[in-house]
């Protein structure tokens, strides 16, 4: 299984990080949205992304053109025939992800890989609407994208051996450091930073200490480059509430409970930095 060609569908945040990351490891990348819009937004988010490495001197302007070039926006999914690989990075709702995979299903060539960076919805439900859960795969890559070194590779039920090497290497050949994950709520990465950042909410809830202090415990006594409450703000509160759901329902225990107080900043619409208030404000 050679992948040379791959197709992200999403352009937000995590979608065109790994188009630009791919890219730039010398794959030819489409990149596909709902709308053109979309697909633009996420094309000069990389453009800055580049822009500001060439101004830091590590990237030329003649790499940055290059890599550039390897991407072409693609405005109608049907017309991916020929991709080895296709990277799902939409909303983290399981109608809308399984809907696209039938989609993909019947567009994509028997061979093609369809890989879901999800983070922690399950790969093997995932894999059941296709007529391919041998070619479904998890690959999950963290936020920022282009700094962050790992991508957790978790196989589905079905996923074969082949199908996992290949994602393996190719996560490899992006520069990145491949963990292999079982599919099980959160996988590994979401397990583990979600009771963490629900726990650090707790500890706010119950008065036992401000926002800037717990933030400050971890980042000095701990050395995290952020503290949980910045990081749930960078995350977005909304996918930390619905990653806990996951793992509350997934496992059925009460360890895993939401804070209220998370609850409450999701209902009330403050979801961190992208709504410019969550824990901090960012107006
Ligand atoms: N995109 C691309 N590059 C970025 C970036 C972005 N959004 N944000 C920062 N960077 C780059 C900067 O350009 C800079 O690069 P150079 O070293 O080449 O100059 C480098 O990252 C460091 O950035 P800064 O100096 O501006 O700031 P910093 O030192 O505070 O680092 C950070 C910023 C990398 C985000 C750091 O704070 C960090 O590592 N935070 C923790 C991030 C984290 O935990 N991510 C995982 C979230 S969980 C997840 O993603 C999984 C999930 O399912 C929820």
């Amino acid at each position: 299984m050679n992948i040379q060609t791959i197709m992200v569908v999403g352009a937000g945040q995590m979608g065109s990080g790994i188009v630009q990351v791919a890219a730039a490891s010398g794959m030819k990348v489409l990149l596909h949205d709902i709308s053109m819009a979309f697909i633009d937004k996420g094309l000069a988010s990389i453009n800055k992304q580049l822009s500001r490495g060439v101004e830091k001197g590590g990237l030329t302007e003649v790499s940055k053109t290059e890599i550039l070039s390897r991407i072409q926006p693609l405005e109608q999914l049907e017309q991916a025939e020929q991709v080895d690989l296709v990277i799902e990075a939409i909303s983290e709702n399981m109608v809308l992800k399984t809907s696209l995979f039938q989609r993909l299903d019947t567009i994509c060539p028997p061979m093609t890989i369809l890989a879901s960076n999800t983070s922690s919805l399950p790969i093997t439900e995932i894999a059941a609407v296709t007529g391919r859960p041998a070619q479904v795969i998890g690959m999950h890559f963290m936020n920022p994208v282009p700094v962050m070194p790992l991508v957790e590779v978790i196989r589905g039920l079905e996923t074969s051996q082949e199908v996992f090497e290949a994602v393996y290497k190719l996560s490899e050949r992006m520069g990145k450091t491949p963990v292999e994950v079982k599919d099980f709520p959160g996988f590994v990465s979401n397990r583990i930073l979600m009771p963490m950042i629900n726990e650090a909410i707790f500890t706010v809830y119950e008065g036992v200490a401000s926002v800037e202090s717990v933030d400050t415990v971890m980042k000095l006594g701990m050395k995290h480059p952020m503290g949980p409450l910045e990081l749930a703000d960078f995350i977005g509160l909304d996918t930390c509430l619905s990653i806990m759901e996951i793992l509350y329902e997934g496992f059925k225990d009460s360890k895993y409970r939401p804070c209220p107080l998370l609850r409450k900043y999701v209902k009330a619409g403050r979801l961190g930095r992208k709504s410019g208030q969550g824990f901090y404000s960012y107006h």
